[in-house]
C-alpha cells in the first residue's frame, strides 16, 4: 500500500496581482490531503468529506450523490493523466482531506497533486517534485480550463516559495514562520469567476492598474520581512496587502469586521486565495486570545505550520 501527504497551500502576499506577471508569496501547511493506493483488481476510489448530497432510492437499496462531480473531475484528470504517464493501474484510491474545499486553501491541487503521487507510488515509480508540478498543473487545466501553476507548484515542491506565474518561475525563501490561524468564511463564487471579474474592473478602470503594482512591490518588500523575521513588518503588510485586494473588490465586510475583532491580538491578517470569504490568515500575537474570539464568533478555524516539504510518501 503507497501513502501520501499533499500539503494544502495560503497565499501569503500576491494573489490576483500573480495573474498579472507579479510575483506571489506561498506556503504549505501541515494540513492536507492524504491519498492511499493499494492495488487490486478494479479502480475504485473512496473519500469521505467531499461535500455531496445523497439520494436514497429505498426500493432499490441505491443511493447516488450530487455536488461531488467537481472533486471528482479532478481526480478522474489525475488519473488519466497518470495513466498515460506511468501505464494502466487497477487499485483502490482512499483519499481524505482535513480542509474544507474551495475556500482558497489549494485543496483541488493537493488532490490532484496527491493523487498523482499515490499512483506512482503505487505502480513503483519513485517521481520528482518538479514533473509533479507539470502533471499537476495540466491536470488543473484539464478540468478548469485557465489554472495558475502556483498551487500545484506550492504542493509538490513544498516550503515557503516565491513564484511567478508566466514565466513560471519558483524560488524558495529560506527564513521560518511561526504557526498561524485560517478562520473559514463561506466563499461566494469560483476562482475563475472572482478572477473574470478583477479583470474586467482592470479593463474598465485604468487606475487600477496602480493596485497591481503597489502589490508587487509590497511582495519585494514582504520577502525582505520574512528573511529578516520581522512579525511586525509581515503583520503590518499582510494588514495592506488586503487592503490592496479591496481596491480589487475582493474584500468582503465580513473580512475586515473579522480582522477588526482580533486585531488586538495579531500582528496582521489577510484573505488567502481569490478572495470573498474562505480562509483568512490571521499571524497571532496571544495565540489563546485569537483562538477565543474565533471560538466566540462561531468560526471554523484552524491552527496551522509552515512545511517544508511538499507532497510526501508517508
Ligand atoms: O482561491 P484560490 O486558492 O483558487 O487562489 C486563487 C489565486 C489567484 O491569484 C487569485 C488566481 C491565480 O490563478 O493565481
Amino acid at each position: 500500500m503507497a501513502k501520501v501527504f499533499a500539503p494544502g497551500v495560503i497565499k501569503l502576499f500576491g494573489e490576483h496581482a500573480v495573474v498579472y506577471g507579479k510575483p506571489a508569496i506561498a506556503v504549505t501547511i501541515n494540513r492536507g490531503v492524504y491519498v492511499e493506493c493499494e492495488r487490486g483488481d478494479k479502480l475504485v476510489v473512496e473519500t469521505v468529506g467531499a461535500s455531496a448530497s445523497l439520494r436514497y432510492f429505498p426500493e432499490e437499496r441505491r443511493i447516488e450523490a450530487f455536488g461531488s462531480e467537481r472533486f471528482f473531475s479532478y481526480v478522474d484528470a489525475a488519473l488519466r493523466v497518470a495513466e498515460e504517464r506511468w501505464g494502466a493501474l487497477k487499485a483502490k484510491f482512499a483519499i481524505r482531506s482535513d480542509l474544507p474545499p474551495s475556500i482558497g486553501a489549494a485543496t483541488s491541487a493537493a488532490v490532484s497533486v496527491g493523487v498523482l503521487k499515490a499512483y506512482s507510488r503505487c505502480v513503483g515509480v519513485d517521481v520528482g517534485g518538479e514533473e509533479l508540478a507539470k502533471l499537476g498543473h495540466r491536470v488543473e487545466l484539464e478540468v478548469q480550463g485557465i489554472a495558475s501553476p502556483m498551487d500545484t507548484a506550492a504542493v509538490s515542491l513544498g516550503g515557503l516559495l516565491k513564484i511567478w506565474a508566466s514565466p513560471f518561475r519558483v524560488e524558495r525563501i529560506d527564513a521560518s514562520l511561526p504557526p498561524f490561524y485560517i478562520a473559514v468564511l463561506p466563499r461566494r463564487g469560483t476562482t475563475g469567476e472572482i478572477v473574470a471579474e478583477v479583470k474586467a474592473l482592470l479593463g474598465r478602470r485604468r487606475s487600477t492598474a496602480g493596485v497591481v503594482e503597489a502589490i508587487g512591490s509590497l511582495v519585494e518588500e514582504a520577502h525582505a520581512c520574512l528573511v529578516g523575521g520581522d512579525l511586525e513588518c509581515l503583520g503590518e503588510l499582510m494588514y495592506v496587502n488586503n487592503w490592496l485586494l479591496g481596491a480589487l473588490g475582493v474584500v468582503e465586510g465580513r473580512v475586515v469586521s473579522l480582522l477588526e475583532m482580533v486585531r488586538p491580538f495579531i500582528y496582521g491578517g489577510k484573505i488567502s486565495g481569490a478572495g470573498r470569504g474562505g480562509a483568512v490568515v490571521l499571524l497571532p500575537r496571544d495565540e489563546e486570545l485569537v483562538e477565543r474570539v474565533l471560538a466566540a464568533l462561531g468560526h471554523t478555524y484552524y491552527k496551522v505550520s509552515v512545511t517544508q516539504s511538499g507532497v510526501s510518501a508517508l
